[in-house]
């Protein structure tokens, strides 16, 4: 895949109607599937989330960069509902996020979520935290569901892992669980808050190798991760955070090559000298 080239078009692509009103901010690849528009949030006198405009389009990638403390995995969070918001809107495919019960559930089954702590159920095996989701707000039989979950554990590598719980596996084989488990819901789009960041070196690419592929794909995806190599790979755009505001966005190469704001400058020489 070229860098300036968008992914291949995904099973949506071009199924959607145009939204011409949508307030984008920058090119989305498809049509606008997350929108955000003037989000703003506190935290007591934190002003964490200030006037975030963001659209992210169908199939595309997007890579959340910024220093710790400028509200990256605060809007994540927010995209799931996992934080409300004080003003502002954020849509998906067009749907203002639910607030509660039966739609929330779905919210967070169309909008998967891989945190940098696993966070897989520890009392169930490997193919029950991937068949949960399925069954309980999908509605799916089970055996359609076992049958699906083996099928996406193959993809990301550890269906031969499918009985054991999470402890006994390692760190790389766990998030490659969780982003299975993100893959079951059948998303619309994933979110991934410092995927890699808990995990031992070697295990980083493992877990990098999946999500490229799933870009490749036509996931919509919006990773905020330091991993360069990720951005450059699979990104159609990076977007810069600096105390809880878009400082800068850019395709990947532009950004890490000729970054305009000194905010990102100084980022980046600190990152670079790793
Ligand atoms: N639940 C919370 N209550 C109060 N402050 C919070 C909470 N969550 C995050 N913060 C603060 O909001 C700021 C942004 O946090 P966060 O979104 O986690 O940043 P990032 O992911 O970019 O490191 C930080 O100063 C953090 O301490
Ligand atoms: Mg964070």
């Amino acid at each position: 895949m070229t860098e300036s080239g968008g992914p291949p078009a995904g099973p949506h692509a071009g199924t959607g109607h145009d939204d011409a009103t949508s307030p984008a901010v920058a090119t989305p690849v498809g049509e606008p599937l997350v929108v955000l528009s003037g989000v703003d949030k506190h935290f007591g006198s934190l002003h964490v989330l200030q006037d975030i405009n963001l659209t992210v389009g169908r199939g595309e990638v997007v890579v959340v960069l910024g220093p710790s403390g400028s509200g990256k995995s605060t809007l994540c969070r927010a995209i799931n509902r996992l934080e409300t918001i004080e003003g502002g809107t954020i849509t998906i495919d067009g749907q203002p996020l639910p607030e509660e019960g039966k739609a929330l559930a779905g919210l967070r089954a169309d909008v998967g979520m891989v945190f940098q702590s696993f966070n897989l159920f520890a009392h169930k095996t490997v193919l029950e935290n991937v068949t949960l989701g399925p069954v309980k707000v999908r509605r799916t039989n089970a055996a359609e569901a076992r049958r699906r979950g083996m099928e996406i554990l193959q993809r990301v590598g550890v269906d031969s892992q499918a009985e054991k719980y999470p402890a006994q596996l390692s760190g790389g084989q766990q998030q490659r669980v969780a982003i299975a488990r993100a893959l079951a819901m059948d998303p619309k789009v994933i979110l991934f808050d410092e995927p890699t960041s808990a995990l031992d070196p070697e295990m980083v690419n493992e877990v990098l190798d999946v999500m490229v592929s799933l870009a490749r794909q036509g996931m919509t995806m919006v990773v905020v991760t330091h991993e360069m190599g990720f951005a450059r790979k699979a990104a159609n755009r990076v977007v810069f955070m600096a105390d809880g505001q878009i400082v800068e966005e850019a395709p990947p190469e532009t950004f890490f090559t000729a970054p305009r704001s000194a905010r990102a400058q100084d980022f980046l020489s600190k990152i670079l000298t790793h």
